[in-house]
């Protein structure tokens, strides 16, 4: 009786000494901290990055607990050196995607460059199918009142309303800290030079779409055949068409932005992302002057001159194969490039020249748009920490 007890007490020391040894092993094999990650949100934009030969994404496949049901894994090379995730469509999957990304003992996030590469609808003012964007703003155009066109005051050119405001035009008087992101200029301008040297794809159905464009002196972009473009993105969860949705969300992008943004694509995540990298900045999780946010034009947000916005819509995406084939052809170099000059110049850094964050100013500094910051110019962090330093001696008496 007294030799099974002692057996087992035995064993069962060698069982936690193993299980403890294997746990050990676990957390340090598998803690990751990724050079580049990249940020796709559905399957084909995910499967751009996969049979490259520069780098294989599919050597490491991590379940993380909260990402999508659809995307359980994140995707890595051998070494861990580059991550690939895809979040799932629109701001709930993209948000929370993130943030279980952020938030994942898996992951050392604090060094890690994040390239957000997707395709978007474009405006033929400043580009066309095909094209690469590299976005400084990142404006949440949906986040507003809306009515029904029908039921709209005549004076309104279209049915929406920044939140809190009586008319069109009038800055939001509601905000609710998403509206505007702001990333780093620097890193910005080395994306472009970088993805400016890499030859676009483009195909005859693309060049046949958009010489539709042509007839129009405003669409000389949209007409042309695709290149990189620095300007602005804006983020709705609804996928919307037409010359006057496209019109108020240009205005609402210069409204929200002060004038600072240039619109040129709409897609149906990057606000949320940001919003959720912001989070983990704030948590010092992540760097947010490590961000890029790349959208390559899969089709136009409004019609042609004599086509319907309907017409538009159901096209469908006319530009989707070059789309996805450039997020490789320029996203590519950008990845290659920072890991490949780690050492030299992308570990340390790239010291931004420019406000980053969002409308509130929540990691410090004060944005060029919106009421300016409401920490004072302080980190919201560095605000709390300080509330709380403040309030121990009250504590202690
Ligand atoms: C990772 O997952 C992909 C499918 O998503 C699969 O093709 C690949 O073989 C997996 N890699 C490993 C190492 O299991
Ligand atoms: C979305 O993010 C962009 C920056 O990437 C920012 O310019 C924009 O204002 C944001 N919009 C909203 C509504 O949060
Ligand atoms: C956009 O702003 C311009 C200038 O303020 C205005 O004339 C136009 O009606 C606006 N368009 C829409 C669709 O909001
Ligand atoms: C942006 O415009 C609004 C509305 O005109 C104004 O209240 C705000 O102070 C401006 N912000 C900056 C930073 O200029």
């Amino acid at each position: 009786m007294l030799c099974v007890y002692l057996t087992s007490l035995f064993l069962l020391t060698i069982l936690a000494v193993v299980v403890q040894g294997a746990v050990v092993e676990a957390r340090s094999r598998d803690t990751f901290a990724p050079k580049v990650f990249i940020i796709s949100m559905f399957d084909a934009e995910g499967d751009a990055w996969h049979g490259i030969p520069e780098f294989n994404v599919l050597e490491r496949n991590i379940t993380i607990p909260g990402f999508s049901p659809l995307f359980p894994q994140a995707h890595c090379t051998r070494d861990g050196s580059i991550c690939q995730l895809v979040t799932g469509e629109a701001e709930i999957n993209a948000a929370s995607t993130i943030t279980a990304l952020v938030q994942s003992p898996l992951f050392d996030l604090t060094h890690t460059y994040f390239l957000i590469a997707g395709i978007a609808g474009i405006s033929p003012r400043l580009g066309t199918l095909g094209s690469v964007t590299f976005a400084r703003f990142a404006v949440q155009v949906a986040l507003q009142f809306e009515f029904d066109a029908r039921e709209k005051p005549a004076e309104f050119p279209t049915g929406y309303v920044p939140q809190g405001s009586m008319a069109p035009d009038e800055f939001p008087q509601d905000l609710y800290g998403t509206e505007v992101f702001e990333v780093n200029e620097e890193l910005r301008q080395i994306a472009i030079r970088t993805a400016k040297k890499a030859t676009l794809f483009d195909d005859t159905q693309s060049q046949q779409y958009r010489v539709n464009y042509a007839t129009n002196s405003a669409f000389g972009p949209g007409a042309a055949a695709p290149s990189v473009v620095a300007c602005d993105t804006a983020t709705s969860d609804v996928f919307w068409t037409g010359n006057l949705l496209a019109a108020a969300f240009e205005n609402t992008t210069t409204l929200f932005t002060n004038g600072s943004a240039t619109y040129c694509t709409t897609q149906q995540e990057d606000n949320a992302t940001l919003e959720a990298l912001m989070r983990g900045a704030l948590a010092g999780r992540v760097d947010f002057s490590r961000i890029i946010v790349m959208r390559t034009g899969s089709d136009f947000d409004r019609p042609f001159d004599g086509q319907t916005a309907a017409a538009n819509l159901f096209v469908g995406t006319p530009g989707f194969d070059i789309a996805i084939r450039n997020i490789r052809a320029a996203g590519v170099p950008i990845v290659t490039t920072i890991v490949s000059g780690w050492k030299a110049r992308f570990e340390r850094g790239v010291m931004p020249n420019n406000y980053i964050g969002d409308i509130f100013g929540s990691l410090g500094g004060t944005p060029d748009f919106g009421p300016g910051s409401i920490f004072r110019g302080k980190s919201a962090l560095r605000k709390r920490s300080l509330r709380l330093r403040m309030s121990r001696p009250i504590l202690a008496v």
